[in-house]
């Protein structure tokens, strides 16, 4: 079965959720688009909760958001338990961000990246597994005690 992945994009974002979207399909996995749909103006929180909550809740193992400097998106996604949602604008970042900080959100700066750029963020993201051993300890400690 096709791994889920949420993907959501205030209007700003909205026309690289698209092309990030259809790179989904054609790498096999199934894309849940929680919008929006168009280039009209709508507020980033609603998009970032869509996705990130589903990720918090366990019921996805990683999303995907995209608005203009990916900033107002990583706010809003990384107040979710266990979410760790990174902006990223090179394949070198996402990288990272995966072998170092276990991202399991990626957020997309639509406004700073090209379409293809974006594309190879993403699979760089996909690809990129957690290394674990000493970043297992600093990414348990980013988890605040209630
Ligand atoms: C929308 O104009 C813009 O503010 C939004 O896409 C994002 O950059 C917010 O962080």
């Amino acid at each position: 079965m096709a791994e889920k992945i949420p993907i959501g994009a205030d209007h700003a974002g909205f026309a690289l959720k698209e092309r990030l979207k259809a790179e989904l399909e054609a790498l096999g996995f199934e894309p849940v688009d929680v919008g929006t749909h168009s280039t009209e103006s709508v507020d980033y929180p609603d998009y970032a909760k869509a996705v990130a909550s589903q990720v918090g809740e366990g019921a996805v193992t990683r999303g995907v958001l995209t608005c203009g400097t990916g900033l107002g998106m990583s706010y809003a996604a990384n107040r979710f338990a266990g979410v760790r949602a990174a902006v990223a604008w090179t394949p070198e970042i996402a990288e990272l961000a995966r072998r170092h900080n276990d991202a399991n959100v990626l957020i997309l700066p639509a406004r700073f990246v090209k379409e293809e750029q974006g594309v190879e963020i993403l699979r760089r993201w996909l690809e990129s597994p957690f290394e674990g051993g000493r970043h297992e300890r600093r990414v348990a400690k980013i988890e605040v005690d209630e």
